[in-house]
């Protein structure tokens, strides 16, 4: 068996969204409110990026469909107890678990996006929301500040879950799978 083949699986939209929602969510997470503008832009991109990708979850190539990796959660908890005992099976494209993970990533990050410009207009006065929040009062406009907060600290620990699941099944499959979301290609088989 030639264990050298390669195969595109990470066609370049999918893999240019990657980077840029990684880049856009750490640029946002870091700069806080220090940098507003930056910060603001940042969000503006991730949120951009979401719906790009959800777009092309329905029109994009065969391994960037949510028809290609969003399972049953039964098939997803089956997945994870494989997983933690080291006899998951390879998938090409994303496996159960890393599709469940997609799916709350892009929410988490929309809802991070969303109640990011809701506090944008409640405090600030700008942004497409001002005119509906920037009247609300203080107690409110905390309160949206306080979500954008948690959901912010959400998509962070789903990043470093996210992060723990492509090393585990790197590791456990001897395959590198960052280079494959940076080249887009993976081998065909893997040597035992
Ligand atoms: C240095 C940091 C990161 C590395 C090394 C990394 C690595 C990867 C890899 C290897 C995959 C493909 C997994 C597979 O083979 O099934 C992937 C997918 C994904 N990652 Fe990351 N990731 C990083 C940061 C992030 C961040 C910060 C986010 C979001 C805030 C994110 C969101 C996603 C999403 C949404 C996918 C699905 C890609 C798609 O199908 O469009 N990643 N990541």
């Amino acid at each position: 068996m030639n264990t050298a083949e390669e195969i595109k699986v990470w066609d370049p939209l999918v893999r240019i969204f990657h980077w840029g929602l990684a880049a856009a969510f750490f640029t946002a997470y870091l700069t806080e409110d220090d940098i507003l503008t930056l910060h603001t832009y940042a969000g503006y991109t991730a949120l951009g990026l979401v719906a790009f990708r959800l777009a092309w979850g329905f029109v994009g190539p065969r391994h960037a469909r949510f028809s290609d990796f969003v399972k049953r959660p039964a098939e997803v908890f089956a997945y994870l107890k494989a997983a933690l005992t080291l006899r998951a099976e390879r998938h090409i494209g994303h496996n159960p678990a890393g599709g469940a993970m997609v799916v709350a990533l892009l929410v988490s990050v929309a809802l991070t996006a969303a109640s990011g410009i809701a506090t944008l207009g409640a405090t600030e006065f700008t942004g497409p929301l001002a005119p509906y929040l920037g009247g609300v009062g203080h107690d409110i406009a905390e309160v949206l500040e306080e979500l954008h907060e948690f959901f912010a600290n959400f998509t962070l620990l789903l990043v470093a879950a996210h992060l723990a699941g492509v090393a585990l099944a790197s590791w456990a499959h001897r395959e590198n799978l960052p280079r494959a979301m940076v080249t887009g290609r993976k081998k065909i088989h893997l040597e035992e």
